[in-house]
């Protein structure tokens, strides 16, 4: 718990909020309406500050001014080397501001200070360099076609790109978005989560101060059905990237109709780890407390249904609980907590209510299962056992620190019922035998497979989801693809 006597032994400073208004056409503004919402500590149940309040107003301004952006001014007329720069200059900022955006990181979502140091703050920086290195390798083809002429491709920005983020990784889900969009030359409005928006605006003053010209990138906090909904309808923005709730990808796919918009979705899942009798029964067990566990269980690619083979059940039961229990929860500034609180109220409540069902449709807790602390929104670290794939602890998404187990016997049997689910984000396998682990990396219908291993992330592979898990890919080249139109170019050459 969060206790005068921990603050005394916080390692790390809890950082000044800079920077709570919106970023349009290069200039830090209040909201049309002069509106302003709260965001707040997880952990103390508190209040850091109050945030502008964009709404449907300020996206017609962000709008029109990335799309002034996108078509005039120094931004097209910049070569592609220079835009790699510029993110380059920009990472190289976030490298020097590592600290303090780390404690922002923690402080608005109350994710553990260790986390934010040691991978988002590290993956962010390498995904801008990553993208920074492929702004000047956009290269088309030149194609031999029929009759005397001459064929190229060009790949184009593809426009003005809407991008809507989620709270669980606040300021690495900017990174995946503004590095393809920036790299290819597109300009950018985005609205990160209600819940999480102050990285996200000291990312903004640090683009500014890395050169990048007004109106390309613009930042519109505020609500989904105000803020978010009018970015997805507005004719003037070219594509949508969402991550989040697949629920909201139906509102806005719906939405975007009218205007054909290029969406692609990143969603949730509900990700199988299948650990075979076979396996390094120590390693499997810490990636599957990792898996599961990390950022409190708010990870779309969560190892949420773990498939452990009957004939090691009992041991890898036994290991994964005495591991779960030791799980350091408490002050997330402090460098030896694990597990930090849940992002707010409705993530908290709707955690414990998948509890309470999974208790009531008859699987075993072995551990957790409650709140943890009177104070912030913890929750202990909770195993259940004897999970049958009907429950809907093994269907729907809980995004929160809930693990799974569900014994099974044939290796066909697994993946048929790894496979009995809507989503496919991603999956892992534990075992010795590389025939097998293969085999079942290449059955299972997921955008990402880990074999012996989970959650290892790269800015150069793709990650996305088959099925209800998303549309499109992230990372990668493939991630750069996204934001680019092809053009076909034919010369008759007599
Ligand atoms: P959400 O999908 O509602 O929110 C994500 C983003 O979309 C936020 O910026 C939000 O303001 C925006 N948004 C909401 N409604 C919108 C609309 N009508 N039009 C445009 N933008 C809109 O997710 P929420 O409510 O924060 O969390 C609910 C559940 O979604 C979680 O419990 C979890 O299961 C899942 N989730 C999955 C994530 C992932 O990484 N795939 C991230 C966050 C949540
Ligand atoms: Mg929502």
């Amino acid at each position: 718990m969060v206790t005068a006597s921990a603050k005394a032994h916080r390692s790390a400073p809890v950082p000044k909020v800079r920077q709570t208004q919106l970023l349009i056409d290069g200039k830090w503004v209040d909201a049309k309406s002069g509106k302003t919402f709260a965001t707040y500590n997880p952990a103390t149940e508190t209040k850091i500050a109050d945030v502008a309040e964009g709404d449907a107003a300020d996206i017609e301004r962000a709008v029109k001014a990335a799309r002034k952006a996108f078509e005039s001014g120094d931004w097209p007329k910049l070569d592609a080397r220079d835009r790699g720069r510029l993110l380059h200059r920009l990472a190289d900022l976030v490298e020097q501001n590592l600290e303090e955006l780390a404690g922002l990181e923690t402080l608005d979502n109350g994710k553990p200070i260790r986390d934010a140091r040691a991978a988002d703050l590290p993956l962010v920086i390498d995904c801008l360099r990553y993208y920074a290195g492929w702004a000047d390798k956009l290269h088309g083809d030149t194609i031999p076609i029929r009759g005397n002429h001459f064929c190229y491709t060009r790949r184009e920005p593809v426009g003005v790109a809407g991008q809507i983020i989620p709270w669980n990784f606040p300021l690495l889900m900017a990174a995946w978005k503004w590095g393809p969009a920036l790299a290819a030359g597109c300009t950018v409005v985005m609205k990160p989560a209600e819940q999480t928006p102050l990285t996200c605006l000291r990312l903004g003053e640090l683009a500014i101060e890395a050169g990048f010209p007004k109106g390309v990138i613009n930042l519109v906090p505020g609500y989904g059905p105000t803020a978010g909904a009018a970015l997805v309808r507005h004719p003037d923005v070219d594509k949508i990237a969402f991550t989040g709730e697949y629920r909201t990808a139906q509102i806005i796919m719906t939405e975007a109709a009218p205007t054909l918009k290029r969406l692609t979705f990143e969603l949730g899942g509900k990700s199988p780890n299948i650990i075979f009798a076979d396996c390094d029964l120590d390693a499997a067990v810490a990636g599957t407390e990792f898996g599961l566990f990390f950022n409190q269980g708010q990870c779309c690619c969560a190892g949420s249904r773990v498939f452990v083979e009957e004939k090691i059940h009992e041991a890898f039961v036994e290991k994964l609980v005495k591991r779960a229990r030791a799980r350091r929860l408490g002050d997330p500034f402090d460098s030896n907590t694990t597990q930090g609180p849940q992002v707010d109220q409705a993530q908290f409540d709707k955690i414990l209510s998948y509890i309470d069902k999974g208790v009531g449709e008859g699987a075993q807790c072995l551990t957790g299962g409650k709140r943890w602390g009177k104070r912030g929104f913890f929750i202990e670290p909770t195993v259940f056992d004897g999970v049958t794939d009907s429950m809907s602890i093994a269907q729907e998404e809980i995004f929160g620190p809930v693990l799974s187990i569900l014994p099974f016997r044939k290796t066909e049997e697994v993946i048929e019922r790894a496979n009995r689910t809507t989503y496919g984000l991603a999956a892992a396998v534990w075992t010795r035998d590389v025939a097998k682990a293969h085999q079942v990396a290449h059955s299972v219908r997921a955008g990402t497979v880990w074999i012996n291993c989970y959650d290892v992330f790269d800015a150069a592979a793709p990650f996305g989801g088959f099925k209800m898990s998303g549309i499109g890919r992230e990372l990668g080249e493939a991630g750069l693809a996204n934001y680019t139109e092809l053009k076909t170019v034919t010369m008759k050459l007599s």
